[in-house]
């Protein structure tokens, strides 16, 4: 059974048909409404979501299916303890497909093996959160046109921002992506991001702690809330929580058609002042993220069919 845990489990050709498909429902949305008619999601969200799940759901009732599911831990089993295995188990005998999304890092991977439908990882923790790599991949498609021979500079909390990771392992598949990764030394980008996918792969990166002495050289700036929720104390958090904020002023460097993502919830990182940039990117993101959920679910669905 087809699900999407990781960014990698799907190829670059799937990603690009994914792109493809998305592009068409936007052209003819019609041509689309009635696709998943009889179909169910259910959308297991034991973390809080506004984007990804309302997400989820639209895409579903505009493809003409239904959906069921809850949308935080104490609602559901879990708080009588039941495990994400009997879980995935139980919501395969109502659902076609299944959306997670959890604390714990593996937790999808954990349901996929369980589920006898397919299960697409709506974010596991401080680990990935491929679904929100879809919505960059298409935004930064619109904006620029290409994957290739770009500058992308990922800003903000690089350690706990799990779609970060998701995002970086995609792009590093494309030739000429340099990374610039803008953070706290406290929340540099994970180890094994650096070693088993950028020094692997000799994708070329550069690490900083400055955001303004970066800003000339990105096509792309990725800005990231940091993760409270995943902070072992409040101190910390409270620390590092407005490391960075980017205004007005600190464009003055920036290249014209820089396009700026974040995957939302802003907290401070982004000052609304910039929202009426042609450079912000974020809000249209959002609407990219529900095309290539429609676009996904189609396809998981129709490979669950073979
Ligand atoms: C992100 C997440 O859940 O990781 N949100 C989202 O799904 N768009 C980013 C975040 O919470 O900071």
């Amino acid at each position: 059974m087809r699900s999407l845990i990781d960014i990698l489990d799907f190829t670059v050709e799937e990603l690009e048909q994914l792109i493809a498909v998305a592009c068409d429902i936007i052209e003819n949305p019609d041509k689309y409404s009635e696709k998943c008619k009889g179909k169910k999601l259910a959308t297991l969200f034991f973390e809080p979501s506004t984007r990804t799940r309302l997400s989820f759901e639209a895409a579903m009732y505009e493809l003409g299916g239904n959906v069921i599911g809850f949308s935080e831990a104490k609602s559901s089993s879990a708080a009588k303890g039941e495990s994400v295995a009997d879980t995935a188990k139980v919501i395969s005998c109502y659902a076609d497909i299944i959306a997670m999304r959890h604390p714990k890092e593996g937790a999808a991977y954990v349901a996929a093996k369980n589920a006898t439908v397919p299960v697409i990882n709506a974010g596991d923790g401080g680990h990935c959160h491929p679904t929100q790599t879809l919505a960059d991949l298409l935004t930064i498609y619109r904006e620029k046109g290409r994957f290739s021979n770009i500058t992308v500079g990922l800003c903000g909390d690089l350690k706990f921002g799990r779609t970060v990771h998701s995002l970086i392992n995609a792009l590093s598949r494309y030739s000429g992506v340099k990374f610039i990764l803008i953070s706290p030394e406290e929340l540099k980008i994970p180890s094994y991001v650096k070693k088993d996918i950028l020094e692997k792969g000799n994708v070329p990166f550069v690490e900083t702690t400055d955001l303004e002495s970066a800003m000339p050289e990105l096509d792309i700036l990725y800005m990231t809330r940091v993760q409270r929720e995943r902070f072992f104390n409040e101190e910390d958090y409270l620390r590092l929580k407005d490391s960075y904020i980017l205004t007005p002023d600190k464009l003055l460097n920036a290249k014209k058609d820089l396009a700026i993502l974040h995957p939302l919830p802003r907290v401070n990182e982004i000052s609304v002042a910039i929202d009426s940039d042609p450079r912000a990117c974020y809000f249209k993101q959002v609407l990219n993220g529900k095309y290539m959920r429609m676009a996904l679910i189609l396809k998981l669905l129709e490979e669950a069919k073979r």
